[in-house]
């Protein structure tokens, strides 16, 4: 069964931990962040991006996909399958196609026209015990066709989002999506803790979990992040196991070709970035 986010939530903000969502591409993906979750006893969050959805034929699909797999791996931890910076149609349509929870990224439009977005998404998820995550600021870079300028949130304008009622709040506070550049200047700490005290008790959302460093996690935890997403490390990982598989040769000597085999080491490779996550989130035997 999937469940919506907000206990998961709610716990981890009241136990100083993280969840991670951790995007999923395909069934090995699912398969293998489902497994990680359930072998380390932790809450988790599937996110699909809506290209991910197209991708993988729709959000019915995904959601009959993710229901079945949780079943017939026995998979017990709390898992939600959420709907990563989904426009305002979108959001809908993750809804109606049986999601658990839904992030709903109106950070795009004036402030007024978010707010007015937000407000009907968070009203249509409620009248389903469905979670519902909105965005102030923005997220640098890009990811899956979303590209974000950077601005850092403005915390006024969060809790503004967050009174309208929504699970979770995410906020640019200088996190970008995809590798972090050489010369990156962190995140803005001054700007998490002013959104905090405005907002004592919301779970707050680190988005671009690829690259932070360990300690810069920690503090954001200790500053009410209780949700860190995380995309192009896991694809990093499946990338370079995959690539390192067929260049030693070990398919086979280049003859290899049942894709159980092939995707192996790729598979591995996710769980062991999801484990090595939720290690340093916390989320560890918290489910
Ligand atoms: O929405 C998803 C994330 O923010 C993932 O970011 O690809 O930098 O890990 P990432
Ligand atoms: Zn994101």
């Amino acid at each position: 069964m999937l469940v919506s986010a907000k206990d998961m939530l709610t716990k981890a903000h009241e136990g100083h931990y993280a969840v991670g969502q951790f995007n999923i591409n395909n069934l090995e993906w699912t398969k293998m962040a489902l497994l990680a979750a359930q072998e380390l006893s932790s809450p988790i969050i599937l996110g699909v991006s809506e290209g991910a959805g197209k991708y993988m034929c729709g959000f019915e699909t995904v959601a009959a996909m993710t229901k079945a797999m949780v079943e017939s791996l026995g998979i017990t931890v709390p898992v939600a399958l959420h709907l990563d910076h989904g426009s305002y149609e979108g959001a809908k349509k993750a809804i109606a196609a049986g999601f658990s929870s839904v992030m709903f990224d109106g950070s795009h439009y004036p402030i007024e026209e978010n707010i007015e977005k937000s407000k009907e998404i968070i009203a249509l998820a409620a009248s389903k015990g469905i979670s519902v995550e909105c965005e102030v600021g923005a997220i640098g870079g890009e990811e899956d066709g979303v590209v974000g300028g950077g601005e850092v949130a403005d915390p006024a304008e969060c809790k503004r989002i967050a009174d309208l009622g929504v699970t979770m709040l995410a906020a640019g506070i200088g996190n970008i999506h995809g590798q972090y550049p050489e010369n990156w200047k962190g995140l803005n700490f001054e700007v998490l803790s002013e959104i905090q005290k405005l907002n004592p008790s919301m779970p707050l959302v680190l988005h671009g979990g690829t690259g932070i460093p360990a300690d810069m996690i920690k503090k954001a935890i200790s500053l009410g992040v209780s949700k860190i997403n995380v995309n192009t490390e896991c694809q990093l990982s499946f990338a370079a196991a995959t690539r390192k598989y067929i260049e030693e040769g070990k398919d086979r000597q280049g003859k290899g070709f049942d894709p159980r085999k092939l995707l192996a080491p790729g598979c591995d490779a996710i769980k062991a970035t999801v484990k090595e996550k939720m290690e340093l989130f916390g989320s560890v035997g918290k489910a």
